[in-house]
């Protein structure tokens, strides 16, 4: 089985060609990095006119570089949301069009169900798992019970940690991409100079907040002396940001592990994805959790981790497995929630 991916639903744009015997036969990745970085973060309307001017020449390498026909596919899979709306049209309209000349099942894949069944591209992991989703626009604590089968545990209430990396980067004037800047900037950092919150630290439940921390570290900048923040203020707030940021994650992730264990007996894997999950520091606190807690810790290669096109193909391929494909008139959704049956929190811009 040989499926081709598309993804666009965010600022990467990217093609795969993957089989069903976890090979990835080729892969192309166009960052739009440069585009957004003079804006200081994602700008829609240019993400959009980005992915459309290179989506076709990274599909038609990747058909090349495979050696496949478009004839030789099993089917064609992009993200059908959630994400950006322009960017999942672009993406959807030039599936369907090849799903459609060349008489293909056309597959629309929910972009959290690609990070969700990631690992299964990479290692056995066995339904049913715990989640940890961590990137710009999500976090989230999920059981994967199977392919079109979540519960959410945890969402987070306000920003996602990818987020909160993001602005507390800008705040401290370390551009765009924020995670790995922070990630660099924290590594000579004393994390103890700054005392920041652990937000829902100690709460019940698998709940995620990380706006009072990001408005902690303006409030801490904001407290020394005038004048521009020296090296070593942003080192140390960073540093101080970071262990705060893992604090929390790691107290929400233990309450999920221990609610998953209580559910789901056979279930021992903790997978972690996204592209927080690049960040070194963070994924050594969740192996120590995974140790104490008695779980298998699954973090994929970084490059399966933030937003790829071979996780989307992967996806199509376990989903036409199951023979879920979609129809032509399949329509982009901005918003696509992977468990519409969990309970709606009780606060204001809950990201689904
Ligand atoms: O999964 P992803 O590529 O895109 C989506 O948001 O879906 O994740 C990007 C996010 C950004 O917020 C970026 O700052 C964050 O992942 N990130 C990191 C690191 N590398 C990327 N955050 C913390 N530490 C890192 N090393
Ligand atoms: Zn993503």
């Amino acid at each position: 089985m040989i499926v081709l991916g598309i993804e666009t639903s965010c600022d990467e744009t990217a093609a795969a060609v993957v089989d069903g015997e976890r090979r990835v036969l080729a892969e192309r990745l166009h960052s739009q990095v440069d585009d957004h970085r003079p804006f200081g973060g994602i700008v829609p309307e240019v993400a959009a006119r980005a992915h459309l001017e290179i989506l076709d020449g990274l599909v038609a390498d990747v058909m090349a570089e495979s050696g496949t026909g478009f004839a030789d596919l099993d089917g064609v899979a992009a993200t059908g949301g959630p994400g950006l709306i322009g960017g999942v049209i672009v993406g959807v309209m030039t599936a369907k069009a090849i799903a459609a000349v060349h008489d293909l099942p056309f597959l629309a894949v929910n972009h959290l169900e690609g990070h969700a069944l990631s690992p299964r591209l990479v290692d056995d992991v066995p339904f049913p798992y715990l989640l940890l989703l961590v990137s710009g626009g999500h976090c989230q604590l999920l059981v994967v019970e199977g392919v079109g089968s979540y519960t959410r545990l945890g969402t987070t209430i306000d920003d996602a940690l990818g987020e909160a990396f993001d602005k507390t980067a800008k705040m401290l004037g370390l551009g765009y991409p924020g995670g790995p800047a922070v990630e660099r900037a924290a590594a000579d950092g004393d994390p103890a100079r700054f005392v920041l919150p652990r937000p829902m630290k100690g709460r019940p439940g698998c709940h995620f907040s990380f706006s009072g921390l990001k408005t902690a570290v303006r409030h801490a900048a904001e407290a020394l002396p005038p004048g521009p923040l020296s090296e070593r203020d942003v080192a140390d707030l960073s540093a101080a940001f970071q262990m705060a940021a893992g604090d929390a994650l790691v107290d929400r992730t233990v309450n999920a592990v221990r609610e998953f264990g209580d559910r789901y007996p056979t279930g021992d894997t903790l997978v972690v994805a996204g592209g927080v999950a690049a960040n070194a520091y963070l994924r050594s606190r969740l192996a120590d959790i995974a140790t104490s807690e008695g779980v298998r810790l699954v973090a994929p290669p970084q490059k399966l981790c933030t937003d790829n096109a071979a996780m989307i193909a992967w996806a199509g391929i376990e989903r036409l497995r199951l023979g879920l494909v979609d129809t032509l008139d399949f329509a982009p959704r901005p918003r696509w929630p992977l468990d519409p049956d969990a309970a709606p929190v009780a606060f204001a811009g809950v990201k689904a």
